[in-house]
């Protein structure tokens, strides 16, 4: 999901020095309803107010959730009641949200223990850090070679290896390989969003470690799946900034006039956010030219190694990539492109055909309802993101951008526990699409 785009001043609460970690001790998570565009207005002036974050497009008649922090916190509900704008408080003390969604990272006796039982130490209850992300690939790739290949397709800019994970059975001749769909599946775009790339993983693992149950959908399609895009900005969210989005790449033009300018939000100046940064419309809208935004395009298209190692990598197999998902949080949509104009794309049937058959599968799962819609008519328009790329840089039809669970309750602090019933509605969800492809 994207931040207000007006605003997203990345003002970190209490400025520490380099790599200490942001508390977010009673930041209040408010979720307010602009009934009409005064309303609107008077939330839409919230931003740039140091420490206060957007966490939702802020549209009329629907929710917006808005972090609030401790100094602000009285004055802004005093400010609300005045204007009789209705708001609920989703969270007193973020500090203990933060620390309730992940439960204790593992000891490291537990880790060998695990190590020793399952050749690794990855789990499904809990948030794991990039490196147990290595360690499981690596695993599989071992313990199943017939099916599994990594391809290292690069490196983030503080050096982390980006991996793709190939899943694909022999079963097939040459000649059907040759025509055989592949469907790319990537994660962890944006740091904060950690159910995505735990989601893509479990894709992973239900694809390899239960291939005698789903053998149709590997023996028909190829996936290549990218559980971590942006691993610099998912560690940093780990050791420093929870709610860090963009990624960790330093650019020139932000050391001199956007730091002096910024100098009191120093340390948000830091990253690019990957969704914008795509070379199709790239800068044209809902993105934000000034570094220290949390809507960065970057200073050019695909200035950044992760997304110019993915595009680079879809376009090497564009013949044969027939659908692309990009996993992202929150809010529980299917969004078909496109994302940068209001217009609809030529196929918009089909595509929504498509999304539905997923959106259904999904629902059968859980109970749990996914929206499908253009990210423009759901949302409103962001220029240079990846979706829209895909479809019309790549020429992959089926392009989405699922926002995955929750609606808002939790936002991005998901607790672990939703890792396993949301991977597998989204498993559920991909299914469809592959059997789909598999067909024609
Ligand atoms: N939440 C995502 C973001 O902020 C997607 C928003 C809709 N845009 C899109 N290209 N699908 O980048
Ligand atoms: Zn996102």
């Amino acid at each position: 999901l994207f931040p207000f785009f007006r605003g997203g001043v990345r003002s970190s609460p209490m400025m520490k020095p380099k790599m200490s970690k942001v508390s977010y001790k009673r930041f209040q998570l408010l979720r307010v309803r602009p009934r009409n565009d005064d309303e609107v207005e008077d939330i839409g002036n919230l931003e740039g107010e140091t420490g206060v974050q957007f966490w939702t497009p802020l549209l009329k008649n629907k929710t917006v959730d808005i972090v609030i922090p401790p100094e602000l916190t009285l004055n802004i509900k005093e400010f609300f009641k005045d204007r009789g704008i209705h708001f609920t408080v989703l969270s007193t003390d973020l500090e203990k949200t933060i620390a309730k969604q992940n439960p204790k990272l593992l000891s490291t006796s537990q880790k060998s223990e695990l190590k020793v039982d399952k050749g690794h130490s990855f789990t499904w209850n809990r948030y794991h850090r990039y490196n147990d992300f290595l360690v499981y690939l690596e695993h599989l790739a071992n313990t199943y070679p017939q099916i599994v290949e990594l391809m290292p397709i690069g490196k983030s800019s503080e050096g982390r290896i980006l991996k793709v994970v190939k899943i694909s059975s022999g079963s097939n001749t040459d000649a059907e390989k040759l025509i055989k769909p592949a469907i790319w599946i990537d994660g962890g775009m944006h740091a904060r969003e950690w159910i995505s790339p735990a989601v893509a993983m479990f894709i992973i693992k239900q694809l390899v470690e239960r291939y005698e149950t789903f053998k149709p959908v590997v023996d028909k399609v190829d996936w290549y799946i990218l559980p971590m895009v942006n691993p610099d900005g998912y560690e940093y969210t780990h050791t420093s900034d929870r709610l860090w989005r963009k990624s960790r790449s330093q650019h020139d033009d932000n050391s001199l006039r956007s730091r002096i300018f910024w100098s009191a939000f120093r340390s948000s100046c830091e990253g690019v956010d990957l969704n914008r940064n795509w070379d199709f419309h790239w800068g044209e809208t809902g993105a934000s030219d000034n570094p220290c935004h949390e809507t960065y395009a970057g200073p050019k298209a695909f200035s950044e190694p992760e997304t110019r190692a993915v595009a680079d990598f879809i376009l090497d197999h564009k013949e044969r990539i027939q659908a692309y998902l990009t996993l992202h949080a929150y809010s529980q949509m299917w969004l078909i492109p496109w994302s940068y104009t209001k217009t609809k794309v030529e196929d918009y049937e089909d595509l929504m055909f498509m999304g539905r058959k997923a959106i259904e599968a999904c629902k059968k799962v859980n109970g749990v309802h996914y929206d499908i819609g253009s990210s423009t008519s759901l949302l409103y328009a962001t220029a240079g993101s990846s979706d829209d790329w895909a479809k019309g840089r790549a020429g992959i039809k089926y392009s989405y951008t699922v926002e995955l669970r929750d609606k808002g309750s939790h936002g991005f602090l998901l607790p672990a526990s939703q890792i396993l019933p949301t991977g597998r509605e989204i498993f559920a969800a991909v299914r469809a699409i592959a059997r789909s492809l598999a067909q024609t």
